[in-house]
């Protein structure tokens, strides 16, 4: 008889989120512009993906461009937006040929036409497809969100629809732009930093926290699997008393 395989009973969290930081200093390092940086993270955005798929994560929530990046240097937000362009452009059919569901949150209106066109194609082309949801975050930020959410419910109790003592936590969820997405399990920071800067902040509550050196170019599927077994190290409570009936 052949022996039996070790048993490895990993749990896979449902959902990834990465904060993918650390261009700038990748590129830095190696005497490049910080472009370059960006350009080197879109080919680790490409192996996470595949990762991820391969790993069966369901859902991977990636920050591309915060609210606030917005302050930075008009030469490095042109050269973002025309990588991103290009990203687009050549990633939409391959996205799709892997069964990825694209999905952007954040203020696209503040996006190019042309750039905000090619967001509409990808969700649309890929609007069926269920072997994992990808969602970019362009633009986005936590509080601007959880804002406009508060601002919608506001209208709508002005409008007499709402009434106030009915707002609930899953009331409000359906006003997030992630509304109907299960809450990241994990959230992976790379290049050192420990912070949240601004993302996911609703969603977050309970994600476990991962903080990686490694600069978002250097990351591939080894980083995402190091982060899922340290994952699996962890014991979530959500506020409980361990191994309590
Ligand atoms: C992350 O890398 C990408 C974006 C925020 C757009 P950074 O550009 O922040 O790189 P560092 O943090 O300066 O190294
Ligand atoms: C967060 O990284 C945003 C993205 C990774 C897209 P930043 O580099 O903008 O964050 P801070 O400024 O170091 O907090
Ligand atoms: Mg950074």
């Amino acid at each position: 008889m052949m022996p039996k395989p070790t048993q490895v009973t990993a749990t896979v969290p449902t959902h990834v989120a990465i904060i993918m930081d650390g261009n700038g200093r990748w590129a830095q390092a190696r005497g490049l512009p910080r472009t370059a940086g960006h350009r080197q993270g879109a080919e680790a955005v490409r192996r996470t993906l595949i990762g991820a798929g391969d790993l069966g994560v369901r859902y991977l929530t990636l920050f591309g461009f915060s609210a606030e990046n917005w302050r930075r240097p008009e030469t490095e937000v042109s050269a973002l937006m025309g990588l991103l362009r290009v990203y687009l452009r050549s990633e939409i059919a391959e996205l799709h040929s892997k069964g990825a569901r694209v999905r952007v949150i954040g203020d696209t209106a503040r996006f190019a036409p042309d750039i905000a066109a090619l967001i509409h194609q990808a969700e649309e082309l890929t609007r069926d497809n269920t072997r994992i949801n990808l969602t970019i975050a362009l633009s986005y930020g936590g509080r601007q969100e959880i804002t406009a959410a508060a601002r919608t419910l506001a209208q709508e109790a002005r409008a007499g629809r709402l009434d106030p003592g009915a707002i609930t936590e899953a009331l409000f969820e359906t006003c997030l732009t992630t509304a109907g997405m299960p809450d990241p399990d994990l959230l992976i920071r790379t290049s050192g930093e420990k912070r949240i800067s601004n993302f996911l902040l609703w969603q977050c509550a309970y994600a476990e926290l991962f903080f990686s050196d490694t600069l978002w170019p250097d990351f591939d599927r080894h980083h995402l699997e190091e982060a899922i077994a340290e994952f699996n190290r962890r014991q979530r409570r959500f506020g409980a008393v361990a191994g309590a009936r």
